[in-house]
């Protein structure tokens, strides 16, 4: 079951133990089940140090989506691991199958198999954070069964190991990703920023989904293929470093058009750094562009708005809440999404 190769898996294992030594391990449930909520990167992460590991070039910063999430339950089994999402049974080796094995066997004590029951109230694999919200719920779950009692910057490593976005899945609200210095990653976590939901109550998040198709080309390839080609990628950090500055000030003031701002500037620079790669990455189509310019469109007729878009040609959009007559208006079909719920 277990094919990724030994030293990735043992480089791995050794975070885990690092992790899980002196945890209390008293107690074993049957089942536990989890919910993590789906984040929206405003500050991108894009581009690896260390693959294995999902070690970033940058920090990063997101906000969770409330209640839209994953939720997973995990039972102990003694047959063969089980996956079963939004609620179809997946052979253990199609690709996502084979990555929720391959993470179960960093934790699986000899001879134990588990069932995940997983589901999802957002588009799995369209670029909308699914797995990020997916991996957070398994080491919640997981810290539940074995009763680790694992602290959320714990959790938030261990969830990294999975995918890296899914580190920041792991709070509620505005939360930084520090990509850390060490080469084995213990210093590359996320945090909650610490910014009162009320300061930012009226900030809503709309989901405009133009395709719920798996992605042809996973952020892991692009961001692979990006970092060996684009001429610009040593730009990059430096343009991470100018929306954080400008995120971070944004939050603090509750300025609302600078966050905005900062946030879609830098999903347009990571998008340009795919298209001057090779071969180019476009995950944008015909009907992005098209709510690219609406959004423009509402702005210049005075509404707040701004989007930002993910490795799939979705746009979430950011507005407050007083002006959602107007962004509805314009896109009937938007997913309303209140951050704070
Ligand atoms: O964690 P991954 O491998 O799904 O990559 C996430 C990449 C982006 O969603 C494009 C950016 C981000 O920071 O979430």
């Amino acid at each position: 079951m277990n094919n990724m190769p030994s030293n990735i898996q043992s480089s791995k294992q050794q975070i885990i133990e690092t992790i899980l030594t002196g945890t209390a391990h008293t107690k074993q449930l049957a089942t536990a089940t989890a919910f993590a909520p789906a984040n929206i990167a405003l500050c991108k992460y894009w581009g690896k140090r260390d693959q294995e590991l999902n070690l970033p070039v940058t920090d990063s910063l997101s906000i969770s989506l409330g209640d839209k999430g994953v939720t997973t339950t995990i039972t102990v089994s003694d047959q063969a691991d089980q996956i079963i999402l939004n609620s179809k049974q997946l052979p253990v080796n199609s690709p996502f199958g084979q990555r929720i094995c391959q993470f179960l066997d960093l934790v699986r004590p000899p001879g134990m198999f588990f069932q995940v029951v997983t589901s999802s109230n957002i588009p799995i694999s369209a670029g909308l954070a699914s797995s990020a919200a997916g991996f957070a719920a398994l080491v919640k779950a997981l810290d539940q069964l074995f009763a680790w009692r694992l602290t959320n910057q714990q959790l938030s490593i261990l969830a990294r190991l999975g995918s890296g976005s899914a580190s920041r899945s792991l709070w509620h609200g505005f939360v930084l990703w520090q990509k850390g210095e060490r080469a084995d990653g213990m210093d590359s976590y996320a945090q909650l920023m610490p910014i009162a939901p009320t300061e930012w109550q009226d900030l809503r998040v709309g989901l405009l989904i133009f395709s719920s198709a798996e992605k042809k080309i996973s952020s892991r390839v692009a961001m692979q293929v990006t970092v060996q080609s684009c001429p610009f990628y040593e730009l990059w950090p430096r343009q991470v470093a100018k929306t954080l500055t400008e995120l971070k000030q944004a939050l603090a003031t509750q300025n609302f058009v600078a966050l905005g701002q900062a946030t879609e500037t830098n999903s347009l620079a990571m998008h340009a750094l795919m298209l001057a790669s090779w071969p180019a990455i476009i995950y944008s189509t015909a009907d992005t562009l098209q709510a690219m310019q609406a959004v423009w469109q509402l702005r210049a007729a005075g509404v707040a708005v701004y989007f930002t878009q993910d490795a799939g040609p979705n746009l979430k959009l950011l507005f407050l809440a007083e002006q959602q007559a107007e962004i509805l208006a314009m896109f009937p079909n938007i997913q309303l999404i209140n951050p704070w719920i």
